[in-house]
């Protein structure tokens, strides 16, 4: 499901050339648990970034359920990242002004859930974590666990195939961390694909493996054969990406791949394809970082621009 193969992540400062990803390949399969774990500075985040789609590899290639990540555009990425991927942080990333049902919703409003089934959703994604007698209240009337409850359900109200979660135990104490804990546990139990980042030990050997990271090397991968087929290393070859049946969990108008012409599709009626900026009130970054093009994964507009 997530396959990096080389990918490395350069940031050039003055004369330096900093390697935050140094050629790494890894493999996780659909439905794992997995830990990436290693200490501050060592490129979590710069791998967590790279695989929920909010960066891109400098180098190497990154295949997500089947999709060549590099040759999609911003927008396409955007996408791609809505349907597939939610997000958890270690500082909640909830909205201040909005209570815990609106910082639910409001990721399905840009993703233009209808009205009846967002409620829904809203609804069995805050019964989950057990805050729906909460729902009316806002992040400054909850406690650190209960806002990262909060944050698991928005996330997990879109649906999607993985969680990434980074240090989303970080700002709390054990007792609450168990607590997180099981939500991911659960989660994994219903079939989603955990992927959670930490410096923890305790937290990262909760899950079924860990892949080890320092100075943008992955130490310990786990997996030598990532298909379990004998094929070590083999990732799709360009022309033959859609051989694999996984062609069809896009939609149509949003996969460029079925010919191989990447770049021939008439531009998107969207025509804000600028990094969605203009179509997010300033007041919805929910990542709170204001990175309102880049980290807006959890509440730009999906994919009512198909052509
Ligand atoms: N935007 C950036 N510009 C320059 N250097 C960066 C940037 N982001 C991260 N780095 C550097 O890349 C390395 C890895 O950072 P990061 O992925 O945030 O590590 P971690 O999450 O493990 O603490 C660090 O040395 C960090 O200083
Ligand atoms: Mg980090």
């Amino acid at each position: 499901m997530i396959i990096f193969d080389n990918v490395s992540k350069i940031y050039r400062m003055g004369d330096e050339t900093l390697y935050a990803l140094d050629h790494v390949s890894l493999h996780i399969r659909k439905g794992e648990f997995v830990s990436i774990i290693g200490p501050s500075g060592s490129g979590k985040s710069t791998l967590m970034n790279i695989m929920g789609c909010l960066d891109v590899a400098d180098e190497g290639s990154y295949i997500l359920d089947g999709l060549p990540i590099e040759q999609y555009t911003e927008d396409e990425l955007a996408k791609i990242r809505n349907r597939k991927i939610g997000f958890i942080f270690q500082s909640f990333n909830l909205i201040g002004d909005l209570n815990a049902e609106e910082n639910v919703e409001l990721p399905l409003i840009y993703q233009r859930v209808p009205a009846r089934e967002r409620k829904e959703r809203v609804k069995e994604a805050l019964e989950k974590v057990d805050l729906y007698n909460r729902r009316e209240h806002r992040p400054n009337q909850l406690s650190g666990g209960q806002q990262q409850r909060v944050a698991i359900a928005r996330a997990m109200a879109s649906k999607p195939d993985i969680f990434l979660a980074d240090e989303p135990t970080g700002n709390l104490d054990s007792h609450t961390s168990m607590q997180i804990m099981e939500l991911f546990h659960e989660l994994h139990s219903e079939g989603h694909t955990i992927v959670l980042i930490t410096h923890d030990e305790g937290v990262a050997s909760q899950a079924e493996r860990s892949i080890r990271i320092r100075d943008g090397h992955v130490e310990d991968a786990s997996t030598s054969d990532p298909y379990g087929d004998g094929q070590q290393g083999q990732t799709p070859a360009p022309s033959d990406r859609n051989g694999d049946g996984q062609q069809g969990q896009i939609p149509a108008s949003s996969d460029r791949n079925s010919d191989g012409q990447q770049g021939q599709r008439p531009a998107p009626s969207d025509p804000n394809g600028d990094g969605q900026q203009g179509q997010i009130p300033a007041s919805s970054d929910p990542y709170g970082d204001g990175k309102a093009g880049q980290n807006a994964a959890a509440a730009e507009n999906n994919g009512e621009d198909r052509t």
